[in-house]
């Protein structure tokens, strides 16, 4: 899908002639306040523009857009006030992120507009305004209207560089999460494991990233077990994908590996039929990596970043993987499947251990793993387990990057419960106690112990099955691109 074109622009905003001024409102203690940078605005509605918004209900907290029209006091016909809610002292950049997504969603329908968020944060309007003009209508036959086509950015001035830089940092990164959202939002009928890597490599030849993929005979010869097993059931056979970003004075060696279940049935242990369609999100996390691989390509990150994505469909059949089988995972430890619906670990494990032989400084799982994330966590709240420190690392950049990851523990005691009757370990344990920790302990069997390690549970955060916020969409939210795409710079920048 298009995204919006979004230009800096130092010209007066109340003479802009565009089709829309957007101003972000803040909730103060005396009802709606205008946030900084919309002086220039208020001044063209006499210094009462506040007043105007707080009879029209406005009371500038996260999430409101109030519309007003000008009626001549700016060149544009219509002013769109969103909420950044409470502000103490300078709003935080997701505050302003979320008030710009809001505005671009409800700006849908409009040719072009201007907004002043970009004085409180140019970065995060940017990024906000990109991601809020998210919609994925390729499989609608008419559709109505259409996202937000241009926003002008209002910036002291256009031909710095600085500025620039973060509009062209921001622009990347929302390209990067909007081909997630594009990857989790294709149906499973289409995308699918062959037509899946087809599209990974794709993204990453456009971006000069080196790729192979290995198929079904590749990865029967090359002995992975795991995703061989999960993807035996269906008739679209497995594949594992490798993208290299290889930059000439690299700081360090970053594995991505990425979940790519382009549909999760359970398989033989199979899922209930209510909201089984949300399953053709379990391929979020191998989208998330590979959007960030090509992102760290286009931003010439001097990070090597290798990303290993096993992709299957987990399905019912007569050569399905059942409940009882021993599979041999890449690198030679058994696994007991005593349930096919955990089937990420499996695929994962194979992955996991592939990364590992590339020796790198740092390892990033993500996943759309286990239902006990949400039990946990929620819908917009990932778990980060891993390497203590490392993960912490992630946890505080996922946190400024408005995705929120949350440190979880991988407890000890928990290991001895996927001990298997006659394989290494078994897939799951006799009980659902602490399962987001258990899908973590089992990945930690296939991490050397030297190796630096993050795993990010996102079953709950990559897909939005309820309302539009912020500059989240319905379906994919693309999480945990821009934590990712965070710690990799912050390695770019610190090692
Ligand atoms: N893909 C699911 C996890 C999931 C659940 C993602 C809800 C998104 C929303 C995963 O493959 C799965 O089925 N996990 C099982 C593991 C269990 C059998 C130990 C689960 O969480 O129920
Ligand atoms: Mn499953
Ligand atoms: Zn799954």
């Amino acid at each position: 899908m298009t995204s919006p074109k979004l230009t800096l622009t130092d010209a007066e905003v109340p003479a802009s002639k565009v089709d829309a001024v957007v101003v972000g409102t803040v909730k103060g203690d005396n009802g709606v306040a205008l946030a900084a940078g919309t002086e220039s605005v208020d001044a063209a509605f006499e210094g009462r523009l506040a007043e105007l918004l707080a009879l029209l209900g406005a009371t500038g907290k996260a999430d409101e857009v109030v519309k007003l029209p000008t009626r001549g006091s700016t060149a544009a016909p219509l002013l769109v006030a969103t909420g950044l809610g409470k502000v103490d002292g300078e709003p935080a950049a997701e505050q302003v992120r979320r008030a710009a997504g809001a505005a671009a969603r409800a700006l849908s329908g409009t040719g072009r507009a201007v907004t002043t968020l970009s004085r409180l944060d140019l970065g995060a309007a940017a990024e906000g305004t990109a991601l809020g003009a998210y919609a994925f209508t390729a499989y609608r036959a008419q559709s109505d209207g259409g996202p937000l086509e241009r926003m002008d950015l209002s910036v002291p001035s256009a031909r710095a560089a600085a500025p620039k830089r973060e509009l062209g940092r921001a622009v990347a990164v929302a390209e990067a999460v909007r081909a997630a959202r594009d990857l989790v939002n294709t149906p499973p009928n289409d995308l699918y494991p062959a037509s899946f890597a087809e599209r990974a490599e794709a993204l990453a030849r456009d971006a000069g990233l080196r790729t192979e993929v290995l198929d079904e005979k590749a990865l029967r010869s090359g002995g992975y077990g795991g995703i061989l097993g999960v993807g035996g059931g269906s008739s679209r056979p497995p594949r594992l994908v490798r993208l290299h970003h290889e930059p000439a004075a690299a700081k360090a060696r970053v594995a991505l590996v990425g979940k790519g279940v382009t549909f999760d049935t359970g398989g033989i242990s199979i899922k209930p039929a209510a909201n089984m369609d949300h399953m053709t999100s379990d391929m979020a996390g191998a989208a998330a990596v590979v959007a960030t691989a090509v992102l760290a390509a286009r931003l010439e990150l001097p990070v090597e970043v290798i990303a290993t994505v096993p992709m299957a469909e987990n399905m019912p059949s007569a050569t399905a993987y059942r409940p009882g089988d021993v599979l041999t995972l890449y690198g030679g430890k058994t696994v007991e499947v005593l349930n096919t619906d955990a089937e990420g670990r499996l695929i994962l494990a194979d992955a996991l251990v592939r990364a590992g032989q590339d020796s790198p400084d740092y390892l990033i799982d993500t996943a759309t793993l286990t239902g006990a994330q949400v039990v946990a966590l929620g819908n917009r709240t990932p778990g980060v387990m891993g390497t203590p420190e490392f993960r912490d690392r992630v946890v505080t950049l996922s946190q400024h990057a408005g995705e929120n990851g949350w440190a979880m523990p991988l407890p000890d005691h928990l290991r001895s419960e996927l001990d298997s009757r006659l394989a290494d370990i078994a897939n799951v344990t006799g009980n659902r106690w602490a399962g987001m920790l258990v899908a973590g302990v089992f990945l930690a069997e296939f991490v050397d112990d030297a190796t630096t390690w993050a795993h990010v549970d996102i079953a709950g955060p990559a897909f939005n099955a309820g309302s539009p916020w912020g500059y989240t969409a319905k379906g994919g939210t693309g999480v945990p691109v821009r934590t990712i795409a965070a710690v990799l710079a912050d390695i770019a920048e610190h090692g």
